[in-house]
Order: C-alpha cells, then structure tokens, then sequence
C-alpha cells in the first residue's frame, strides 16, 4: 500500500513548502532587479496563468493517476518516455548540489547575523567569508561552509528518511514559521522612512519590457524553479495522494500561494533597498542590480541601519533557511520516491542516505574559492534543463498520453472544471511558447545569435551568460546540461518494455459452469 499525506491540508502545505523557497526570496527580488523592475512582474504574472498552473495540473494529474514517482509515471506511458522522468529528477538532482550550498550560507548568516559581524561593508565581509577568489580557478575549499553544509544535509536527512508522514509534520512548522516572519518584516518594510521609492521601482509596469523576449525567458524560468514544476517533485507529492484527490483546486491554491509569498518578498527586499537607497543617496537601481548576492551583501547593509537590526537580521536569514529546507526536503523526496517505485528491496532509509551523501559530496564544488561563480553559471543552465523537461512533458502528454485523457482525468477529480481549452493548451499554447523562449535563450547564449542577428538584419542578441573572462566556466555549465540531456536520453533508450505475460496454452480461463457460478 502507497504512503499517503494524511489529509488534504497537508498536501497542500507540503507542495505550498516545495515551491515556496529560496527561489521567492533569494531569486525572484534579483530577478526583478536586473530585469527591470516593475518590468518583470507583468510576465510573471501572465506566464503564471498562461503556463505555471496547467503544468502544475498536468505534473498532479500524471502523478495521481499512475501512483508512481516521475521515472515511472513516464514509463507507465511508455518505457523509453522515463527518460523524461530521469531528466527531470536529474535537474532536481543539480539544482539540490547548490541550492544546500545557498542554504549553507543563509545558515552561517543567520549566525553572523547575532553580531552584525558584517559591519559596515558587507560586500567585503561576503567576499570574505565565503573566500570567493577568482572565477574558474580553484585553489581552496572554504571549511565554514563545508560544515554548514553537512549541517544542512544532515537536517534534510533527518526530515526525510521516516517518509511522507514525517515530512508532512516537519513541513507544516518550515512553512508557516517563515510566513509568519515574512509577514513581520512587511510590516516593519513599509514603515521604513523611504520605503515607497523602492516599492515604486517594484511595482510600477512597463509595458515596453513586454517586447524584451528576455525578460519573459527570465519569468519563465522563474515560474518553473518557484513552482517546483519540471522536476519531477509535484509528480511524486501527488502520487501519495488518493486518486480521486481534487486537482485543479489544490493546482490554483498552491500556485497562487507560492506567488503570493514571492510578491510579498519582492514588497520585503525593495521596501528596505527604498530605504537605504535614500540613506546612501543613490537611484535604487542600482542596489537592485546586484544580482544573486542582493540578499546577502545588499539585504544586510540595510539591516545594520534599521531599528532592532539584529533582530530581523536573524529572522531574516532563519526565515530563508527554513523556506529552502522545506523546497530542499521535496527534490530529494522526488529523487527517493522514483528510486523506491523500482527498487523494492532497498532499505528507503538507506537509499535517503545514499542520495544525501553523494549530493552533498558533489555540492562541495561550491564551498570552494570559485564556488560562486559556478554556481552562478549551473544555476543559468540548468534552467535549460527544466524548461526541456517541461516542453517534453507537455508534448508526450499533450501528443502521446493524450490531452483528452488527462483532462478527463483532471475534471473527473476535481470540483472547478477546466474544460476542453486546457487540451489546446497543452497542446499548441505551451509547447510554442516554450520553444520560441528556448529557442530565443539559445541565441542569447551561443554566437548562432550573431549568424541569425546578421540574415534578419537585426543586431545580434549574442550575450554571453555572466561577465566572465575565462570560458571555461561556460564549458562547464554548457556540459552539465549536456550530461543531464545525454544521460537522459540513455536512460530511455535502455528501458525495456515490461514483458507482456503470455498465457500458456491450455491454460486459457474458461467461464465457471453455471452451478459453480451461484451465488452462495
Ligand atoms: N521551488 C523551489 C524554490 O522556489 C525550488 O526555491
């Protein structure tokens, strides 16, 4: 007999937790910082309805319908199509290597957070504590975050390796605690001095950036890491759920959530940068283009000039860490759950301690000198992968599975009805959008911007990722997608299909005769 959640509630709270995490707090305010501010929020929103939640009712319903972990939901429609499946708990699998690192960091902040110990120029102070030298070059491996970071894994184990129940009960205290936190220092972020002009560079839209095709690939890649979708993670979450479990509800609900929390950050980190940008006297662009370390180099020295600081300042960072642990404990749940489906005899304990530990051996790459920046560069690629991962998922349902026969599915769980639009969706809507924001990411990424810049006319949208002199952290970034692309790819190729059981001749089961076919 499968695991189950234990109530509606729950699922709702864990799959809330899975996609509520660093990526609202520590990805979405960046993003919108370097795509533009209010700029940003128009096609995240739009890409929300238009994409986020069907995907999400396509991963639940997949999930629920074959009571299987991504590897096997696939497989069940055909063998070689849990190749997608792999590929999904592939990039869950990378993502986990840094994304503990980030959580490594939010941990020792939070410590240094009780002093303040970033003092007056916490650039400095980041740079040095995470001894971050020179991009591609590894000379050394920074032994704070080394043990932050078998802290981390140790904490993730433990949340992990009792099952589902378990995780329910951790996940419901990792959630809500950071929500209540969240919701404090709104409160407080509103009633800095100066905290609108932060706030109106977040809020107020451009309708010009809706012609910047990067800025939609930057939203949609935030939809699929915020939303856990294209990791394999909401296809097992929902296989412990009861099949008759409503679906569309439950897609809205923790879709909008999973929004809220992240808008609501956004309201966090630029009420407070609104704040500081008027103490510094500088535009608050500038603070907010910071990129990935806004949280931690820029976040911090607004803190020191707040009231109370070192009180938020630990929320704060206490607050990140229990977000990312629930997100955390769900892509190592989803790598588990597919691992259990096939391997029955393997001890799940066991198997929750293996892909711990060789998760956390490999994130180690990040606790060196060069850590950041290849963290930058794997987190920028392996948004590839679970954009691919999505668009394969929407096609082999969409063209393989049969748009028909999940939504049939979906409206027969559910209470709201999504009705025959969603097959178009599914079908034409999703597919094109992300191919041409693929393809679009594509050009940016390789000099093919510049051949097809040149026959168009047009100038070349080549730009490659980062301002890094050397190229060899491309490479890297470039072969970790290929790795995850060619493993997949193998992995569906060796799938057999299961053997068909032949009936042995004369063995065929005849009707009973009618005697022995009354009732007793
Ligand atoms: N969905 C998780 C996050 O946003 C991975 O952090």
């Amino acid at each position: 007999m499968r695991e189950r959640w234990g109530s509606k509630l729950t699922f709702i709270i864990v799959s809330v937790g899975s996609a509520a995490g660093l990526g609202n707090i520590w990805r979405f305010p960046y993003l919108v910082g370097t795509n533009g501010g209010g700029a940003f929020l128009l096609p995240y929103i739009l890409l929300l309805f238009l994409l986020g939640i069907p995907l999400l009712m396509l991963e639940f319903g997949l999930g629920q319908k074959m009571q299987r972990g991504a590897v096997d939901a696939f497989s069940k429609i055909k063998a070689k199509w849990g190749g997608i499946g792999f590929g999904a708990l592939l990039v869950g699998f990378v993502v986990s290597t840094y994304y503990t690192v980030i959580m490594a960091w939010t941990l020792l902040y939070a410590w240094y957070a009780t002093g303040l110990q970033w003092g007056s120029d916490p650039t400095s102070f980041f740079n040095n504590a995470l001894q971050v030298g020179t991009p591609g070059v590894i000379t050394a491996i920074v032994p704070s975050v080394v043990i932050a970071l078998l802290l981390v894994w140790t904490v993730v184990f433990f949340s992990v390796w009792k099952g589902v129940k378990a995780i329910g009960r951790i996940t419901k205290v990792v959630v809500l605690v950071p929500v209540a936190i969240l919701l404090l220092l709104l409160v407080q972020g509103l009633f800095l001095p100066n905290a609108w002009e932060g706030i109106a560079y977040y809020i107020t839209p451009n309708f010009h950036a809706l012609l910047n095709i990067q800025v939609w690939m930057a939203a949609l890649g935030q939809i699929f890491f915020s939303l856990s979708v294209g990791f394999g993670i909401m296809i097992a979450y929902a296989s412990y759920q009861d099949r008759k479990s409503d679906i569309t509800k439950n897609a809205v609900i923790i879709a909008l959530s999973d929004a809220f929390i992240a808008i609501i950050s956004g309201f966090v980190v630029f009420s407070t940068l609104g704040f500081m940008a008027a103490k510094q006297g500088v535009p608050v662009e500038e603070l907010a283009h910071s990129g990935p370390s806004l949280v931690f180099m820029v976040f911090p020295q607004a803190l020191n000039l707040m009231p109370y600081a070192t009180f938020f300042a630990v929320i704060f960072f206490a607050m990140l860490f229990m977000l990312g642990l629930s997100s955390q404990i769900s892509m190592t749940e989803a790598i588990i759950t597919s691992f259990a489906d096939r391997m029955h005899k393997w001890n799940k304990q066991l198997l929750t301690f293996f892909v711990c530990a060789v998760t956390f051996a490999i994130g180690l790459i990040y606790a060196t000198d060069s850590g950041l920046f290849i963290l930058d560069i794997v987190d920028h690629f392996v948004n590839y992968g679970l954009i691919l991962v999505g668009l394969l998922e929407v096609l082999v349902i969409g063209w393989i599975f049969g748009a028909e026969r999940l939504r049939t599915f979906i409206d027969n769980c559910s209470e709201w009805h999504v009705g025959r639009h969603y097959n178009t969706l599914i079908r034409f809507i999703a597919p094109a959008l992300i191919i041409i924001l693929l393809i679009n990411q594509l050009l940016a990424d390789t000099p093919l911007g510049n051949i097809v810049g040149h026959y168009l006319g047009i100038e070349s949208i080549f730009a490659p990722y980062g301002d890094y002199s050397t190229s060899l952290l491309l490479l890297f970034g470039w072969s970790v997608l290929a790795a995850i692309i060619v493993a997949s790819i193998l992995f569906g190729i060796l799938q057999h299909p299961k053997p068909r059981r032949k009936k042995a001749r004369g063995t065929t089961r005849k009707k009973p005769p009618a005697f022995a076919r009354k009732k007793i």
